[in-house]
């Protein structure tokens, strides 16, 4: 549990990225959701995934190509843990994975750092992209046209989108 007004405050007042670009809130916002609900599902711990969602871009440099910005948003996430939120060395460790990782086109076994990875590339409709089945998890894989249409129009869809 913590506080995520004051987390998003922190983060979005050291951004050195545009607030309404790609990497963004909105982005930030969609990959919550999705992590949410696919983590749920697997059994994730959704403490991470929510971590993971409000700071894995929190670091770019750049909306384009910036291959360090995993590195650098997991070197950050540990300055602000006990200051901003609390977890443990296990959970820390997993969220330093799933962010120095996420931008690499791997999979995982790992259910919470899969559901991380799936959360993020659920949303590459925003910029034109939909992921393929091989980089989701089989819960990630029903989301695809759900997130797709989400992602480009910018509103939720119905839950009937998503495959059985
Ligand atoms: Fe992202």
């Amino acid at each position: 549990m913590f506080d995520k007004a004051k987390l998003l405050k922190e983060v979005v007042g050291q951004l050195k990225i545009n607030q309404r670009g790609d990497h963004g809130p909105s982005h930030w916002a969609r990959v919550l959701h999705h992590g949410l609900v696919i983590g749920e599902r697997v059994g994730a711990d959704l403490e991470v995934v929510k971590l993971f969602a409000f700071l894995h871009d929190s670091q770019r440099h750049n909306e384009y190509r910036d291959p360090d910005h995993g590195r650098r948003a997991a070197q950050y996430a540990q300055t602000l843990n006990h200051v901003l939120f609390e977890v443990s060395e296990a959970q820390m460790a997993l969220l330093v994975e799933a962010m120095e990782g996420h931008s690499e086109g791997a999979v995982h076994s790992d259910p919470t750092i899969q559901t991380c990875w799936d959360a993020d590339r659920l949303d590459l409709g925003r910029v034109g992209i939909k992921p393929e089945p091989e980089f989701l998890s089989l819960e990630g894989q029903r989301w695809i046209e759900f997130a797709y249409e989400w992602s480009v129009s910018g509103v939720m869809p119905k839950e009937s989108q998503v495959k059985n």
